[in-house]
C-alpha cells in the first residue's frame, strides 16, 4: 500500500528532510584525504541529533552507524570505520533521519582531493540519471516512468544499472512501498499521486553491473571493482509536479 501523506505529515517530512541536507552541507568541508568514515559518523550523529532529529540508519535491520559510507567500488551501505579517506577517492554517504516520526533520505557521491576524469564522467552522469528520474515526478504518470527514465539515461552514457537495489517510498517507514527501480519500462508500474513521498536513488557503475556483499554482510561491491556512485533525493509528488524534500541548503 502506497500511503498519501497528510499536510501535517508532509510538514514534519520537509523538517526531516531539512534536517538530512544540512547534515551533508556541515559534512561536506570535512571531506578530504585523511579523515576517517568513523570520524565522519560521529560528526553527523552529532550535528542530527542537535537538530532534534535522530539517525535512521543506527541500529536499522542492526546497521552500527548513522552514515553509510561507500568508497570507490563500493556501492551501498558501507559501514565507517578506521579506512581513511584518500586523495582520488569518491565516496557515497547517505545520510538518514528521522523527525517527530518521520523520515527524510539522502545520498550524495563526494570527490575526495583530484578525482580521475572516468570517475568524475561516472558522478556527472549518476547526478543527472537522478534528476533526469525527478523529472517525471507528477500526478498521472507512473513509477515505470521514473525507472525508465534513469535506465535510458544511463544506457545512454554507457553506465552499468545496478538491479538489485532499488529507491522506495518514505514516510513513517524508512522504507515503505512503492519500489522505485532505477531499470524498466515507461507506463507500468503504480501512478503516481499527490502526497506520495518517494527516495528516487540511482546506483551506477562505470562497468558490469554486478554486485556481491561483503563478509561484514552490509557493504555492497561492484563484482568486477569498477567504481561506482549513488544519488538520492527524498521527492513529494505535488498537484503538479514535485518538490525535492531533500534539496541542497544554501
Ligand atoms: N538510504 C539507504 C537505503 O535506502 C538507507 C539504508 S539504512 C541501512 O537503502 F541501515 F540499511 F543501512
Ligand atoms: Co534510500
Amino acid at each position: 500500500m502506497i500511503s498519501i501523506k497528510s499536510d501535517w505529515e508532509i510538514e514534519l517530512m520537509r523538517e526531516a528532510s531539512l534536517i538530512v541536507a544540512k547534515t551533508h552541507k556541515y559534512l561536506m568541508p570535512k571531506i578530504k584525504p585523511g579523515i576517517t568514515t568513523l570520524e565522519l559518523d560521529r560528526l553527523a550523529e552529532e550535528f542530527i541529533l542537535n537538530n532534534s532529529a535522530t539517525p535512521s540508519c543506527k541500529n536499522y535491520n542492526g546497521f552500527p552507524a548513522t552514515l553509510c559510507i561507500s568508497i570507490n567500488d563500493e556501492v551501498v551501505h558501507g559501514i565507517p570505520s578506521k579506512r581513511k579517506l584518500k586523495d582520488g577517492d569518491i565516496v557515497s554517504i547517505d545520510i538518514c533521519a528521522c523527525y517527530k516520526g518521520y523520515h527524510g533520505d539522502s545520498a550524495w557521491t563526494y570527490k575526495v582531493g583530484n578525482v580521475s576524469e572516468e570517475k568524475s564522467y561516472l558522478m556527472e552522469h549518476t547526478e543527472k540519471a537522478l534528476y533526469e528520474g525527478i523529472e517525471q515526478v507528477k500526478p498521472g504518470n507512473r513509477i515505470g516512468d521514473i525507472s525508465h527514465a534513469i535506465e535510458s539515461y544511463a544506457n545512454r552514457y554507457n553506465l552499468g544499472v545496478i538491479r538489485e537495489l532499488v529507491g522506495h517510498g518514505v514516510g513513517n517507514n524508512l522504507h515503505e512501498d512503492p519500489e522505485v527501480p532505477n531499470y524498466g519500462k515507461a507506463g507500468t508500474g503504480p501512478v503516481l499521486k499527490p502526497g506520495m513521498v518517494i527516495a528516487i536513488e540511482p546506483m551506477l557503475n562505470l562497468g558490469s553491473p554486478f554486485i556481491e556483499i561483503l563478509d561484514d554482510d552490509w557493504t555492497v561491491v561492484t563484482e568486477d571493482s569498477s567504481p561506482s556512485a549513488h544519488f538520492e533525493h527524498t521527492v513529494l509528488v505535488t498537484e503538479d509536479g514535485y518538490e525535492i524534500l531533500t534539496k541542497r541548503v544554501i
